[in-house]
């Protein structure tokens, strides 16, 4: 079974790959070669076609043209199962995980090892599934229910599955984005020991910094076709941007200087048990205000007890300085409050629905005129939001499904900034958003507050907080550990890391 591979042979290579969905050619001579024992990175901005070059390695898509070698014999994938049978597998952002199901059955299921007598032999599997995660350097039992890990150890046994195929390739699409820190470092490390045993990782980020940190070598597409491919080592982070976007980006924060007005909001010790305790803060006018700290602090339960989609305990909340009560987010929109959640799934993108209907479902009654809709308002407005945040599409009129995921996040932030609030909550605003995107949303975070609004980031992008924020407010465990402006020689990312890990702001 195991076969000795050298580090460098070519295990797979894609040539001249092109691949069309109506009225959008998503790869058009795409060209990939993916090593053995090396951490291949592709990048490439929001719709450039990394998920589809996936797709066709996996056997979802077939290509309409090119070819695809593994061992250096030409191959072709009729479906899903001829590049498992190769050895490729993938671990796409939404995890396969059955939550209700042990970690051993989730590791097993379309491969279950009977005994002789007939009856499943779980002694076996859990042993191996052990085995396997602890080869990846995690301890954990195998009856564990998967709804009971967090986000990085589901990942981890969707690895252990590929493991356990034993796969010669092993693709990861933005496999950090929903992952804290920790779980990220402790990522790194299992895609490490994987490397050392001659596996050939695909690594899929919009984070730069990453690439740099675990690949290799690294492939940069741009409009479904192949840039480069470079050895990370001589890779910066300048000509990365400079090719996925097709020009140099200057100012990656483009913040502009307001004078912050009255204060708007004001939070008194606001408290839900078991999430967070007495937080009390003021957000002004005309103000960016930041939450660092690290995953599991409390921020996005805060901003659900703020909105009322999670009611709080106890506390105060007062708004344009009138004590408010609301109970539901219904109430808190009313109050002008408007939440981008960092769960852009639930937060109501109905993909069956066309792009120009989810950018323009909050606002309606802003686009009727008596009882009429006013249809060219709501197409106007939906071309600007396309051009704005530069919505790969060909048309308004197509489903939002069809996007990619980035694409999909900015129809969402679209869709909440065409809201008339006065206070803008943004939780992880720019996570799977590309460069260009990101400096889009900060620049309607500079609309806003420019307009006099009043705008809350959650980020756990400390660049970003320290880039665009006025003021950062740090927490841990639920609790406030400090509140930092950006006149005070404490604003910075070192002091706010010490005290996001237990450390005072001294
Ligand atoms: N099923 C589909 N139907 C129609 N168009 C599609 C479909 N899947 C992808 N596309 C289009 O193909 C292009 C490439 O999309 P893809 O998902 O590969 O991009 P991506 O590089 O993964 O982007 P992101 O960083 O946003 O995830 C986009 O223009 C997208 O709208
Ligand atoms: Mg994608």
């Amino acid at each position: 079974m195991e076969e000795v591979r050298a580090v460098g042979d070519v295990i797979v290579e894609l040539r001249n790959i092109r691949k069309e969905f109506p009225g959008v050619t998503a790869l058009d001579n795409m060209n990939l070669k993916l090593k053995a024992g090396t951490v291949h990175g592709l990048i490439g901005e929001n719709g450039a076609g990394k998920s589809t070059l996936i797709k066709i390695l996996t056997g979802v898509y077939t290509p309409e043209q090119g070819e695809i070698y593994v061992d250096g014999e030409k191959v072709e994938f009729k479906g899903p199962a001829d590049s498992k049978e190769k050895g490729i597998a993938c671990v796409y952002q939404e995890l396969n995980i059955v939550k209700e199901l042990p970690i051993v059955d989730n590791m097993f299921m379309g491969s279950y090892v009977k005994k002789k007598s007939g009856l499943l032999d779980y002694a076996y599997m859990n042993k191996k599934s052990e085995e396997i995660l602890q080869g990846m350097g995690q301890d954990i039992s195998a009856g564990e229910m998967c709804g009971t890990l967090g986000m990085g150890q589901q990942q981890m046994v969707e690895i252990g599955k590929a493991v356990l195929l034993d796969a010669r390739v092993i693709i990861l699409d933005e496999p950090t984005s929903s992952l804290g820190e920790k779980e990220a470092a402790e990522l790194f490390r299992t895609v490490n020991i994987l490397k050392g045993r001659g596996v050939s990782i695909v690594f899929v980020s919009h984070k730069l910094e990453e690439i740099f940190e675990i690949c290799d070598d690294v492939t940069v597409m741009r409009d479904g076709q192949f840039i480069s491919t470079t050895p990370s080592k001589e890779m910066t982070k300048d000509r990365m941007i400079a090719q996925m976007v097709g020009r140099p980006l200057n100012n990656l924060f483009p913040k502009i200087d307001t004078t912050p007005g009255e204060t708007v909001l004001e939070v008194s010790h606001l408290t839900r048990e078991g999430e967070y305790y007495d937080i009390s803060f003021q957000a002004r006018k005309g103000e960016i205000l930041g939450f660092a700290g690290l995953v599991g602090a409390g921020r996005t339960e805060l901003m659900h007890g703020i909105f009322a989609s999670v009611v709080p305990d106890s506390g105060e909340i007062k708004i344009n300085g009138k004590t408010v009560s609301y109970k539901t987010p219904q109430g808190a929109i009313k109050h002008k409050i408007a939440f981008l959640t960092e769960d852009r799934k639930q937060q109501g993108l109905v993909l069956s629905e066309s792009i120009e209907k989810n950018l323009t479902l909050v606002n309606i009654d802003s686009l009727k005129k008596g009882i009429f809709v006013e249809f060219k308002k709501i197409q106007e407005q939906a071309q600007r939001c396309i051009e704005k945040f530069q919505i790969r599409t060909p048309s308004a009129d197509k489903a939002a499904g069809e996007l990619s995921g980035g694409n999909q996040q900015k129809v969402v932030i679209g869709k909440w900034v065409n809201s008339d609030a006065e206070i803008y909550i943004f939780d992880e605003p720019t996570r799977g958003i590309d460069v260009g995107a990101k400096i889009e949303v900060y620049n309607v975070m500079n609309e806003l507050v420019s307009q006099g609004k009043c705008v809350l980031m959650v980020s756990s992008e400390l660049p970003e907080i320290f880039g665009m924020c006025d003021r950062v407010i740090i927490m841990r465990e639920g609790r406030k550990m400090g509140e930092v402006s950006k006149e005070e020689e404490h604003f910075n990312q070192e002091d706010v890391m010490k005290a996001a890990w237990g450390g005072k702001l001294s």
